[in-house]
């Protein structure tokens, strides 16, 4: 059997301008979304990615019909659904699939989804979903792995997560757009991409006040109505390209950056001694790779340091001269591509959920493995850097969250084809 890889031949000098694509973290619930209420939807700027292809498998077998107009823009068709089911086979692909409880509650008061299974970066437990759904009164059971729901009406009330857990929010906002009476929710994530579905949800006629806040007030409405809407562009594709255009010294441009989506990563770069020109929404880099101090960064919750840009940011850190600290507070497992990086001669050292980068000259070239979309991204950049081929395995993590990452790459000058290995 052969899956594919990525074999790179790094070491030359790459330069030209990298685009950023929609959002996958927007365009999921943004999709997952069409099914609170019946009518024809057109959404925009919707990256080309598996994900979107998973859910829209998933999204099918519920009774959507969704259908790709071009490149970016898909119309979706909801006439009502004919499954209330969402199946293992096809949530333990993508655990961002546990989203359609939340709608199927809204729009049918009944729901049974796959419990979704862990990950390689985590457990991932829905605990704080099935705490906000009982607090709207839906009656839970967890019965073979699979999560029921039920109840004869969504009661509006208040929801207070332990932990401002992002799909838990999500979820819980799309079950209250339609309830009886008013849901607040404290402590909310505040990531851009929930931001982006509220923005979505009002448009369609929710009433949603406090977006981008801790704090959501939602009033549910009796009736919502289909929309057209172009999902955000993707901050952590852009943070990603961004470290890509400080390791080739600024011959990199990166097109399609919002700078307040990924403040805290773009400050702690300029902490660094990077400097950026932004020209509306295309990023300069006035800076060289040698000219970077070590630093000490720690992920959080938004508006916090991204965890999904921990990875990325640590190749970058690889190669700044120094001792510079990463800690991961979000997923308990989340450092798999440091081996990996290590066998590209990094030097990084790790305790619990703090890693210790200490700067190298540069990578050398090895054989590696992608553990999740984001640390296979970061082990991409490194074999760019590195002289000799790097073979990256695995890559159907990175093309997940990466829209044609390799011909974007080889645009700029890139050697990195997409090939078949044995395994
Ligand atoms: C979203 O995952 C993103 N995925 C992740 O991006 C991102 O890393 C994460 O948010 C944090 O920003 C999508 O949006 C599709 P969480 P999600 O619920 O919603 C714990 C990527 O690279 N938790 O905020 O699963 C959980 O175990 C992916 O694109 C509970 O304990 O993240 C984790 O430790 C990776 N109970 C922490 O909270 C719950 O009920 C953060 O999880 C829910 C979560």
């Amino acid at each position: 059997m052969s899956i594919e890889a990525f074999k790179i031949i790094g070491g030359k000098k790459i330069s030209g301008e990298l685009s950023v694509e929609g959002a996958k973290n927007a365009a999921l619930p943004i999709f997952v979304a069409t099914l609170i209420e019946k009518g024809t939807y057109i959404l925009k700027n919707v990256p080309n990615l598996r994900d979107i292809v998973t859910l829209t498998k998933l999204l099918e077998s519920l009774g959507l019909e969704i259908e790709k107009l071009s490149n970016h823009s898909y119309k979706i068709v909801n006439t009502g659904l004919k499954s209330l089911e969402a199946s293992y086979d096809l949530v333990k692909k993508m655990r961002a699939s546990f989203l359609v409880m939340g709608p199927m509650l809204a729009h049918e008061k009944k729901a049974r989804v796959s419990l979704p299974g862990g990950c390689a970066i985590g457990s991932r437990p829905v605990d704080l979903h099935l705490k906000g759904f009982e607090a709207l009164g839906v009656k839970i059971n967890i019965d073979h792995g699979y999560v029921e729901g039920e109840t004869a009406e969504l009661i509006g009330n208040k929801v207070v997560f332990d932990f401002p857990s992002v799909g838990a929010t999500e979820n819980v906002i799309m079950a209250a757009v339609k309830a009886t009476g008013i849901t607040i929710i404290e402590n909310a994530a505040r990531e851009p991409e929930i931001d982006d579905l509220c923005n979505f949800l009002v448009k369609m006629g929710a009433k949603i006040n406090g977006i981008g806040s801790g704090r959501l007030e939602i009033e549910g409405v009796k009736k919502l109505y289909p929309c057209e809407y172009s999902i955000m562009p993707d901050r952590i594709v852009a943070g990603t390209f961004i470290v890509a255009s400080l390791m080739f010294d600024g011959d990199i441009s990166v097109k399609g950056v919002v700078r307040d989506h990924i403040e805290s990563f773009i400050s702690k770069l300029e902490e660094m001694g990077a400097e950026f020109e932004i020209e509306g929404d295309v990023l300069r880099t006035k800076t060289k790779l040698s000219q970077l101090k070590p630093a000490k960064a720690t992920t959080m919750p938004h508006p916090g340091f991204p965890t999904d840009l921990q990875s990325p940011m640590m190749t970058l850190m690889c190669l700044v001269d120094g001792t510079s600290e990463i800690k991961e507070t979000i997923f308990e497992n989340r450092f798999m591509h440091v081996p990996e990086l290590n066998r590209m001669g990094a030097n990084i050292s790790t305790d619990a959920n703090m890693a210790r980068v200490t700067g190298i000259k540069n990578f050398s070239s090895a054989e590696v493995m992608a553990s999740d979309l984001r640390a296979g991204a970061s082990l991409v950049l490194a074999g760019l850097l590195a002289d000799g081929e790097t073979i990256v395995n695995r890559i159907y993590h990175v093309d997940r969250g990466y829209e044609n990452l390799e011909i974007k790459l080889q645009a700029l000058g890139a050697n990195i084809e997409r090939i078949k290995v044995e395994i």
